[in-house]
């Protein structure tokens, strides 16, 4: 096949709700979904090429936040009539994988405030059950960035958007980031809070019987910290 710098997957389903962005479609950006996906790449890769991914899709989120006039004197001693950033912001992961991603809010965001939410399916309902959560004091002031690197049923994230809300957040002041989502979840979950925008890498085909992304790139809280 002759090189190319346009992706080669078709990824976008007509139907996109209008609170959903992705990265930009590159090939690039597909290259690296490829190293990820492999089950051959190794832990390191793994690692690497997904901290690339993620630092890219806290910086498409940063994009969302407002800003405000700001006007500075430059070393020439002229004016420049720029802007500077307004929100105050936090980064809150589900855990675990949504840990993976903490690192790469910090490395642009120095001292960002992260707070930590555990989500796992309750044996009896089959429904996701809140464990665990831990949050700045403040957060209702604040824009959370939800992290979650795998956007599947969106059972979890629905549960953890919950909790933030149950503590002041307001749906518009969530964005929810993730690497890969599945249009099923996207669906459900955008369906359920219209106005919380999600910043996500890549949109698959779908899930399988046992609620997998396919073709996804399996366990990605497994293939980060085990394999
Ligand atoms: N979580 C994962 O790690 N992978 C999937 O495919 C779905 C959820």
């Amino acid at each position: 096949m002759a090189a190319s710098t346009a992706p080669t997957s078709q990824t976008h389903p007509a139907s996109l709700p209008p609170s959903v962005f992705t990265l930009p479609q590159t090939a690039q950006l597909e290259a690296l979904y490829t190293i990820i996906r492999d089950k051959t790449t190794s832990r390191g890769d793994f690692l690497f090429y997904s901290d690339r991914i993620i630092r890219l899709l806290v910086e498409e989120s940063l994009n969302h936040l407002p800003v405000i006039p700001k006007i500075v004197e430059t070393p020439t001693g002229a004016t420049y009539e720029g802007v500077g950033f307004e929100g105050k912001i936090c980064g809150v992961s589900i855990l675990r994988a949504g840990e993976a991603m903490e690192a790469g809010l910090r490395e642009v965001c120095r001292s960002v405030r992260i707070g930590k939410i555990l989500i796992q399916r309750d044996e009896e309902t089959a429904l996701p059950k809140l464990f665990y959560s831990k949050l700045p004091e403040d957060i209702a002031s604040r824009y959370v960035l939800l992290l979650d690197p795998m956007l599947a049923t969106g059972g979890s994230a629905m549960k953890a958007v919950e909790v933030l809300q149950e503590q002041g957040v307001p749906e518009e002041r969530i964005i929810f980031i993730n690497l890969i989502a599945a249009p099923e979840g996207l669906k459900r979950f955008c369906g359920r809070f219209p106005s919380l925008r999600v910043i996500t890498g890549w949109i698959d085909k779908g899930l399988n019987e046992k609620s997998y992304i396919i073709p996804g790139l399996g366990d990605f809280g497994e293939r980060r910290y085990c394999e």
